[in-house]
């Protein structure tokens, strides 16, 4: 038993640690008592079974409209009461799919945040007019595709030379926010170029409307002195921009997910949240911090993604043969061997051949031998009453059991973050619930 505060830390770290690597945690074991719990496995797979014939698609992802919603509703509980938020939305919306959750976040929060012009034009295209913040590099020729709408964060004298060249040519009005290097040593100016930046700005007719800054050191620990180091520099950037501008920028930010659950200090004016808006923690350090403070069951994020495939054909194999290239897994009894058409070209990682699990029928199935590129092979042997044609869960839930993406980020030795943002874009996605709340 743990003795003092510090033994207690480390007790709870290798439970959560343990929570995570056994799917308990990490947004699944808090969900279940939304919407898993209580419905048998049986009737929650009729359910899925008829959903596939009618679409007749061999993979395709799910989005919970009202799991987006009420992940927005609890960042919004968390943050302080004047900081708005900017959902990010880059990378195909962390692999979501933008034309599916764009619509939904849109009319729930003040911003939306992407990497690239490129995207704002995708946002436009779908009918989205939300003020988008630009965060990532751009060139000349990109920026074209801004609009009064855009707030560009700029850490580059070219990037401002470039926006005032097009404002000259007729092109859009777009504000300007200086992004200051604090520690992160990424994208970001220093502290002594703000005032060159700023006149710089003046000069291209530019409006210097925002300053803003980004961790290096906040998911990976539960150490924030690093964090709290980049949040003074922060201050004294803020006090350089006052003095070159003559005034406070109207807009301020510091904070992406883990800051926002954790910092109430990096709040500002707004907050950019992605992965926690998807339903996610940002890490386990995370939401072991989050725990110390509030206590184990306190936030209720809801995974909004759901991946499927069917099973396109079944076999025996006999034992003693081997599955796939490599013959990396040998039979060790008669296998009934399910075929499904879904690989690496996809976004299943091909290191998770012989390491991770579906769920059919409710019921857990081990991945055997290599992923392919377009193809995975499970033992079905335990799986009752197996069919072509059954819908297969790949990240996602079935009653009362879950795969998460963290279990599969964990298999690989990545984070979260990356098995959802290479989820193919060629991937059917499916809105469950209604754009509109
Ligand atoms: C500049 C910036 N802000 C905010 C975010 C959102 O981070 P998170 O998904 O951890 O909320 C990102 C994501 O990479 C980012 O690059």
């Amino acid at each position: 038993m743990p003795r003092n505060h510090s033994d207690e830390r480390v007790w709870f770290a290798l439970e959560l640690s343990l929570a995570w690597r056994s799917n308990r945690l990490a947004g699944t074991a808090e969900c279940a008592g939304r919407k898993g719990a209580g419905i048998p496995r049986r009737e929650f797979w009729a359910t899925l079974g008829s959903a596939l014939r009618e679409d007749q698609v061999t993979q395709w992802i799910e989005i919970e409209a009202d799991a987006l919603r009420h992940n927005i509703e609890v960042l919004r509980g968390v943050v302080s009461p004047g900081t708005q938020l900017a959902a990010v939305v880059k990378a195909n919306a962390y692999g979501h799919g933008l034309a599916e959750v764009a619509p939904v976040v849109a009319r729930e929060v003040e911003w939306l945040a992407v990497h690239s012009p490129k995207e704002v034009r995708e946002l436009r295209e779908l009918g989205i007019e939300s003020a988008v913040l630009v965060m990532g590099f751009a060139t000349p020729h990109e920026l074209g595709w801004l609009d009064d709408r855009c707030h560009v964060l700029v850490s580059t004298e070219e990037t401002i030379g470039w926006l005032g060249e097009l404002r000259r040519g007729g092109g859009p009005a777009v504000s300007v926010h200086l992004k200051v290097e604090t520690g992160t040593n990424r994208q970001g100016v220093r502290i002594e170029r703000i005032p060159c930046m700023c006149a710089a700005a003046r000069r291209e007719g530019l409006e210097v409307a925002g300053l803003a800054m980004h961790f290096a050191n906040i998911e990976d620990t539960l150490e924030p002195t690093f964090a709290r180091r980049q949040l003074a520099t922060f201050h004294d950037a803020l006090e350089t921009m006052k003095r070159a501008l003559g005034h406070r920028p109207r807009w301020i930010h510091a904070a992406c997910s883990a800051a926002a659950l954790l910092v109430r200090e990096a709040d500002f004016n707004i907050a950019r949240v992605g992965i926690s808006m998807y339903g996610h923690w940002p890490s386990r350090e995370t939401q072991l911090a989050w725990q110390l403070e509030h206590g184990k069951q306190a936030l209720d994020l809801e995974p909004s993604l759901t991946w499927r495939t069917v099973i396109g054909q079944l076999k025996t194999v006999p034992a003693g043969e081997t599955v796939g290239y490599g013959r990396t897994w040998r039979a060790l009894r008669e296998t009934r061997l399910a075929v499904l058409p879904v690989g690496y070209a996809d976004g299943y990682p091909r290191v998770l051949g012989n390491r991770s699990r579906v769920l059919i029928r409710g019921v857990p199935a081990p991945v055997v031998g290599r992923v392919c590129m377009n193809i995975i092979m499970v033992d079905v042997t335990d799986v009752p009453d197996v069919a072509v044609g059954d819908p297969v869960t790949l990240i996602g839930r079935e009653g009362e059991l879950a795969v998460t993406a963290e279990e599969l980020a964990s298999h690989c030795g990545t984070i979260n973050y990356e098995i959802l943002a290479r989820l193919s874009p060629a991937i059917p996605r499916r809105l469950k619930g209604t754009a509109v709340s």
